[in-house]
């Protein structure tokens, strides 16, 4: 699968999903290339540091900036997933590989300001839909309240419901120390030696509903 995680707002967690999404993948037997198209480089010091430290199965990762669709379609071939990394705005990146992705993941804060920025996505899923017209989008909720009695995610789920063309997931993720700690060992939330169950219970949740798999990957693919 080629997964873009990306949103035109900065800071909602893309690099932390994605990174994380990636060591779940990998840790269940699939061949996954991160590909870091955000100029800051976050996902390749979360990847440089995780081979340094020899923390978790190492994956490829490479930096791409501009127009990434034929570093992509080269590069997808010989992975089972390619996850790409975009910056917090709108850009070339993010366009260009709106082309070419099977599933846009859009984390997003429970924040209205946050909210409010779905609109642009959503045209630019309907303009890349033109091309790409397989291309999935999902929006997950990040960095919510760790309080149950909070109510935003909710309302959040309700606003976004509006969004015909971007679904909506079902899990939820809460603002847990464990993603930050985690990030610094170049790690992913399960793979600390203290494993904090429901942080790591909500990315396996969204892991589930991004790859649909349950399983390890068998012998034969
Ligand atoms: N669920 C979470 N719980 C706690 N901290 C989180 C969570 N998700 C992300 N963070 C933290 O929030 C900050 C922003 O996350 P991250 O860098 O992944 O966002 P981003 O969308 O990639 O940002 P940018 O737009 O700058 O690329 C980081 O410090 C990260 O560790
Ligand atoms: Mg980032």
């Amino acid at each position: 699968m080629i997964l873009l995680v990306g949103a035109e707002k900065g800071g909602t967690g893309k690099t932390t999903l994605a990174v994380n999404l990636a060591a779940l993948r990998a840790s269940r037997g699939y061949e996954v290339l991160l590909l870091d198209a955000d100029p800051q480089k976050s996902m390749s010091f979360w990847s440089a540091t995780r081979d340094s430290e020899g923390n978790g199965q190492g994956m490829t990762c490479v930096q791409k900036t501009g127009d990434l669709r034929s570093s992509v379609m080269s590069l997808a071939p010989k992975f089972d997933d390619v996850i790409i990394d975009t910056g917090g705005r709108d850009s070339e990146e993010l366009r260009s590989a709106l082309l070419v992705a099977n599933l846009l993941l859009i984390p997003i804060k429970p924040s209205q300001y946050d909210l409010w920025s779905l609109a642009k996505m959503a045209v630019l899923v309907d303009d890349a839909r033109t091309f790409n017209p397989n291309l999935s989008a999902l929006a997950t909720i990040n960095l919510a309240s760790p309080h149950p009695g909070v109510s935003e995610v909710e309302e959040a789920k309700s606003y976004l419901a509006d969004y015909k063309q971007i679904k909506v997931a079902e899990s939820v993720l809460r603002d847990r120390i464990a993603f930050r700690r985690s990030t610094r060992q170049g790690q992913a939330v399960g793979e600390m030696k203290a494993i904090d169950s429901k942080a790591n219970l909500e990315i396996t949740s969204l892991y589930q509903e991004v790859f649909h798999d349950r399983a390890q990957k068998t012998a034969c693919g």
